[in-house]
């Protein structure tokens, strides 16, 4: 009987060694990066209670309202896989009195999960590196943090690739007011909007901003400003930012009309896109929410944050640096013949003791050499080590070097002083 494969859930991917090599180069730059701003690691449940997300997003946004997957469990409770990270730090810098007149600089990393529509950069479940600031109001730890992010694309070779986007979209109490006038604007215009824009008008309506079709985007060039809108002290906030990114030479472009997806934020908003990778070209987002912190149960806590989409930030690296390949291992041992195998587990142990960063692969399936030989390669090994039985027979071993193609007969008990000389 035919058994049927089972298949991984649309949007959920697999992701191989060719794969993986790829994303530890990028993890270990953005860490070493986030290491130099004083940035620590927090590890965060996968799994909150839904009323997090509907109270932290908004529950008329696009991710509550279509994109959560929410279940509940068998105790009769809500729970949703988390679509972001801000909620789930927040919540957790409450619970854990991170907050207390204290400053926190944070960063976590991990899946997240959105029921959207999958396709190239857009996944269902997909991963994040998130950034957060606690307890500054100030506009330089917005700075700090883009700071930060351009350094991680220099970093990685591909700042040429990426552009910021930022606008200031000021205080909840400006937001209303404008949002006035622009519903004034859109009701003239009604007839002329689409399906999504008219839903969003009322519920959500500074995501009519955002829309693509490029027939509405003319008809907004007319519409009241946001920017017009702004509180004093939004404004100032904002200029200080702008001074702050020239006088630290980082280039922008003011995009009057990003407003961001999720409700919490206020004043700044940024987005790191690129034209390399197609419609879904936002790498990396975010802004400042100094209510999040008060509106789930803490004390008032400015902060300042974004997420960058790994995903998107892996296909943008392999798009600029095409040739980028990481050994797999340093060194392939050959094993071939009878009773060479015990003898060379026994020196690839010894080799691992006496040279813990050694990446060694060792065969134990007895290959033909040729075959070996393609493995080895295939890994990118420096070094390839022949144990044959005949060499064992007069106590030696071979030794080829993979980039030079030279090659050495080493005595048994001088391979592992060898070694070390050639590789530390
Ligand atoms: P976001 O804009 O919803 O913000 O997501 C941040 C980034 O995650 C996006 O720019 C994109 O690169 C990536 N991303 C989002 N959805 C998907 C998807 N379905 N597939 C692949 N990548 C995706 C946030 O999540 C905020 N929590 C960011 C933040 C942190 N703001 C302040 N602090």
């Amino acid at each position: 009987m035919k058994v049927e494969n089972i298949q991984a859930i649309r949007g959920m991917n697999d992701y191989l060694p060719a794969e993986t090599i790829v994303w530890q180069k990028i993890e270990s730059i953005l860490q070493q990066v986030l290491a130099s701003y004083g940035y620590s690691e927090i590890r965060l449940p996968i799994l909150e209670v839904t009323p997090l997300f509907k109270r932290a997003i908004g529950k008329v946004t696009d991710v509550v309202e279509k994109e959560m997957y929410s279940f509940e469990d068998r105790n009769g409770q809500s729970l949703t896989l988390r679509p972001e990270g801000t909620a789930g730090c927040v919540r957790a810098g409450i619970e854990n009195g991170l907050f207390y007149n204290q400053q926190q600089r944070l960063w976590y990393s991990g899946a997240m999960f959105r029921h959207e529509r999958p396709q190239k950069g857009r996944y269902r479940q997909f991963y994040q590196l998130g950034v957060e600031a606690f307890g500054l109001s100030d506009s330089s730890i917005d700075a700090e943090l883009i700071l930060l992010s351009a350094r991680c694309w220099k970093a990685l070779g591909i700042m040429d690739h990426i552009e910021l986007e930022l606008n200031s979209i000021g205080s909840l109490v400006a937001r209303t007011a404008y949002r006035q006038a622009l519903i004034k604007f859109l009701e003239t215009y009604q007839d002329k909007l689409d399906k999504d824009c008219r839903r969003r008008m009322y519920t959500n309506t500074l995501r009519v901003l955002d829309t693509k079709d490029p027939y509405i985007q003319q008809l907004l060039d007319n519409a009241p400003k946001l920017s017009e809108y702004l509180d004093k002290e939004s404004k100032q906030h904002f200029t200080d930012l702008c001074t702050l990114l020239d006088q630290t030479k980082i280039k922008y472009r003011i995009n009057p009309r990003l407003v961001r997806g999720l409700d919490y934020y206020n004043r700044t908003v940024f987005e790191w896109v690129t034209k390399s990778l197609g419609s879904q070209g936002t790498v990396c987002a975010g802004g400042r929410y100094d209510t999040l912190v008060e509106r789930l149960g803490g004390r008032e806590t400015p902060a300042v944050g974004f997420a960058i989409g790994l995903e998107r930030l892996a296909l943008l690296f392999k798009k600029v640096q095409p040739c980028f390949t990481a050994s797999i291992i340093d060194l392939y041992f050959a094993v071939l013949g009878e009773n060479t195998l015990s003898i060379a587990i026994q020196l690839s142990e010894t080799l691992r003791n006496v040279m813990p960063h050694l990446k060694l692969m060792t065969d134990y399936r007895g290959d033909k050499l040729a075959k070996q030989f393609t493995r080895a390669n295939k890994y990118g090994a420096r070094f390839f080590l022949i144990l044959s039985k005949d060499k064992l027979a007069t106590k030696q071993i071979l030794l080829k070097n993979l980039s030079t193609g030279e090659q050495e007969t080493l005595v048994l008990v001088n391979v592992v002083s060898r070694l070390m000389a050639l590789l530390t």
